[in-house]
């Protein structure tokens, strides 16, 4: 038995990094996925690659800052998983490294749109449902950023400050229906929105040098950041409600320092 066996799951932004990572690992818990990105060939990969695997999953293109496509994604996974007891509202743009007197309105208004209208939606639609049947789990990716300064730009990191928030008040909007939130905010991870920077970083060979403010003196994979979204997603989470949990090697542990040599 799986922690999540015979849950359905919907997985937004399963098309790369750690939404393609949590729809597999949700699989391999016994979760039915409905595996959601804008990329369609990219969602389809994704759940072929959880079929593979001997897990069960259905792709579907559509974008999670549409409130129309978040309404189809709740009703396709219930009509055609069965039910809806975990949503991972984890869709997000970084929207580049803008400076300040360059951020458009426009800019400003797709990366509020994707990153906390995005989750916003999610909440709002499953946890519908969720409420209805008195139980689910709504899992959403915040940021380190959304924290404090310096882990990415203006609007990027103001958007996960509201989903941080997002978490908060939707907890006590949900009280006592049986439904938890949470926020997982990952440090800095290789997935496709960090490429630049893992690029970068190799053409001029500096790669050992990423991750290296953190204490562990590393960066993240993916799949240590759906391990913390199965976990918050399972009943192992039982307990957990309204919490924004950073998984960051440590990150957001410590003021600025100069690390001594051991
Ligand atoms: N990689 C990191 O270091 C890091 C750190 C903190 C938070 N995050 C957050 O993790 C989440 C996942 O990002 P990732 O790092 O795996 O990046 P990624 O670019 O590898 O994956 C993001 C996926 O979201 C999809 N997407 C973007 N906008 C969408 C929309 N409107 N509708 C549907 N799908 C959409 C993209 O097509 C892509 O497949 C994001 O919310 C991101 O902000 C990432």
């Amino acid at each position: 038995m799986g922690r999540l066996t015979g849950r359905r799951a919907i997985v937004t932004g399963a098309g790369s990094g750690i939404g393609r990572a949590s729809a597999l690992l949700f699989a391999q818990e016994g979760a039915a996925v409905l595996a959601v990105d804008r990329a369609a060939d990219a969602v389809e990969e994704t759940a072929r690659l959880v079929r593979d695997a001997g897990g069960r999953a259905i792709a579907m293109a559509a974008d999670a800052g549409s409130e129309h496509d978040v309404q189809a994604c709740v009703a396709r996974a219930v009509s055609e998983l069965g039910g809806l007891e975990v949503m991972f509202a984890n869709a997000g743009v970084s929207g580049g490294d803008v400076a300040l007197d360059d951020q458009t309105v426009e800019l400003w208004q797709e990366v509020l749109r994707v990153n906390l209208i995005g989750p916003f939606l999610a909440v709002k639609h499953a946890g519908r449902h969720m409420r209805a049947q008195g139980r689910g789990s709504i899992v959403c990716t915040a940021s380190v950023a959304g924290l404090r300064a310096n882990a990415g730009g203006t609007p990027y990191s103001a958007s996960k400050a509201g989903v941080i928030s997002l978490v908060q008040t939707a907890a006590n909007s949900f009280a006592g229906t049986g439904v938890r939130i949470n926020a997982v905010c990952p440090g800095l991870i290789e997935t496709g929105m960090t490429k630049p920077v893992f690029d970068y970083a190799r053409a001029r060979g500096s790669t050992d040098r990423i991750g290296q403010i953190n204490p562990m003196l590393r960066y993240g994979l993916p799949h240590e950041i759906a391990a913390m979204a199965a976990f918050l997603a399972s009943d192992d989470a039982s307990y957990v409600n309204g919490q924004a949990i950073a998984v960051d090697g440590g990150l957001s542990s410590t003021h600025p320092f100069k690390r001594r040599r051991q």
